[in-house]
């Protein structure tokens, strides 16, 4: 979808669509660049309509050249936040694209103050709304061509409206990547699968990418991937993709780390029926990051920066590993496994052990690692854990601006008893049923090389709901955020700080 900024309706786009706050219609129309006949037919509608947030109205029109009116409604202006603009946003192109609209116009409502961040939320969310996975079905969808964000009155160049674009579109394009990627069946998507969609992504964009299998992790003693991988019939693969461009400021590298289960099944302590079928999406964390190392290349920042994806299959099988087993991990830690379906964090202790050879200035990992996660959060905001406050809440306020949102939940000594091993040095489960998001961050704490970590648990923003506003499936969570992360900071080495 191409996405442009205009100050007028263009010829070309055939479907409105058009944002309401609550309030006297024929008032702000008044002030909306549509023809007068077309004004009309929508006050015709007034009685019609129902002013609740993100209710719809949809006209079809028969003159003037133009198909369909989408009135989407936003609620009252003071109310009106940035988590309603952006699925307003999405509802809008999603109706559009469901009435077959293949040239859009979106009339910007009056926002924010800001008219570029604005614009540049508005193109995202266009983006990631204009998504749906289709490469199973036979019939596809006909993708929206064009969509001209509309702002009459703006008195900004349009230059900038159009850098604003061009950014939220590379970084919108990734996060629908990320999200056909989790989308794949488990079947379809096993660690050598992604392996090579790493290397694909990596030559698409500019970026390195190497892939050690299991007899190079033998050497290297990753024993906590190849414990986990011990039940599958698939090869694990440790992936290792590397940005560093000659402009970079940073000599120690930032590091992502990303969970790349490609089916959960929980081993010998198998899942029930219901908690299994979205287990294919257990590779989201590796999804994100990639893409958004793609996303950052594209981009072209000045920065190094380092992703490590683990990436196995966690089956039950009677080479599995037991509850019970001790593994000894890259670190040099011993694991005792009480449950072989808290399988990401002893993946990931491998991947935080092999980063310390980095001298990374910081580490985020991304992991759907707990359903607890989602009990204690809801699935509208994924969880953030870290020793670091200032990384922290610089995450947290990312996630605000993005969207892409993050909330605390604490990381303290004090836990740590919890996951003390009786045979071994860490234990990979609580010695409670409590807090269990925060029982897998302590123990990742224990292989971390350094402070300068933050542990995000995206198993609440796995999958869209339908307050989302997004096609069924992945989110993408986590590529918006990291990417935004790597432009701050890249800005913040740039000014030498
Ligand atoms: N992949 C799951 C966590 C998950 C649950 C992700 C729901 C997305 C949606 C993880 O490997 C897991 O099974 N965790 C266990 C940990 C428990 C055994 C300590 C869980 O959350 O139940
Ligand atoms: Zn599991
Ligand atoms: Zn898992």
């Amino acid at each position: 979808m191409q996405i442009k900024f205009a100050k007028k309706i263009p010829a070309r786009a055939k479907g409105i669509v058009l944002f309401l706050y609550a309030g006297a219609l024929k008032q702000q129309l008044a002030s909306v660049a549509i023809p007068k006949n077309l004004k009309r037919q929508i006050a015709k509608c007034e009685k019609q309509m129902d002013m609740a947030p993100l209710s719809v109205f949809t006209l079809p029109i028969v003159d003037g050249g133009k198909e369909i009116v989408i009135v989407v409604h936003l609620g009252k202006k003071e109310t009106c936040r940035q988590s309603l603009f952006e699925r307003a946003i999405r509802a809008g192109v999603r109706l559009a694209a469901k009435h077959k609209q293949q040239h859009l116009a979106l009339l910007l409502p009056d926002w924010a103050d800001d008219e570029l961040r604005a614009v540049y939320l508005a193109a995202f969310n266009a983006h990631i709304a204009d998504f749906s996975y289709l490469p199973y079905k036979k019939t596809k969808s006909k993708p929206i061509i064009s969509c001209d964000l509309v702002n009459v009155e703006s008195k900004i160049p349009e230059k900038q409206f159009a850098h604003q674009i061009a950014l939220a579109s590379v970084v919108a394009e990734e996060v629908n990547r990320a999200r056909t990627l989790s989308n794949a069946p488990g079947g379809d998507m096993t660690p050598r699968v992604l392996a090579t969609h790493a290397k694909e992504a990596g030559r698409r964009t500019g970026f390195t990418v190497s892939a050690y299998g299991e007899k190079k992790m033998k050497d290297l003693g990753m024993g906590g991937i190849l414990g986990v991988s011990r039940g599958s019939a698939e090869e694990a693969q440790f992936i290792i993709c590397e940005y560093k461009p000659k402009s970079a400021s940073n000599k120690k590298p930032i590091i992502f780390i990303g969970k790349g289960v490609t089916f959960d099944t929980g081993g010998l302590n198998i899942k029930p029926d219901m908690n299994m079928t979205d287990m294919h999406m257990d590779m989201s964390g590796a999804s994100s990051v990639l893409h958004a190392i793609a996303a950052i290349a594209r981009l072209q920042l000045p920065i190094y920066v380092v992703g490590l994806i683990p990436a196995v299959e966690n089956m039950p099988s009677g080479s599995g590993y037991r509850p019970g087993d001790i593994l000894r991990s890259y670190s040099g830690k011993t694991i005792e496994v009480k449950h072989t379906d808290a399988e990401g964090r002893i993946i990931l202790a491998d991947a935080l052990g092999y980063a310390k050879q980095y001298n990374p200035e910081l580490i985020i990992d991304l992991a759907t690692l707990t359903g607890a996660a989602l009990v204690a959060l809801g699935q509208r905001t994924a969880a953030i854990l870290s020793p670091d406050e200032e990384l922290q809440s610089e995450l947290v306020r990312l996630g605000q601006e993005t969207g892409d949102r993050v909330w605390p939940l604490p990381l303290w000594e004090d836990y740590k008893p919890e996951v003390a091993g009786q045979f071994a040095d860490v234990a990979n489960l609580g010695k409670t049923k409590f807090g269990g998001t925060i029982t897998g961050a302590v123990f990742l704490w224990e292989f971390a090389p350094t402070d300068k970590w933050a542990h995000i648990d995206i198993a609440p923003t796995m999958v869209a709901i339908d307050d989302d506003q997004l096609a069924p499936g992945s989110k993408g969570a986590g590529v918006h955020l990291l990417t935004m992360f790597a432009r701050v900071y890249a800005e913040k080495k740039a000014h030498g700080k």
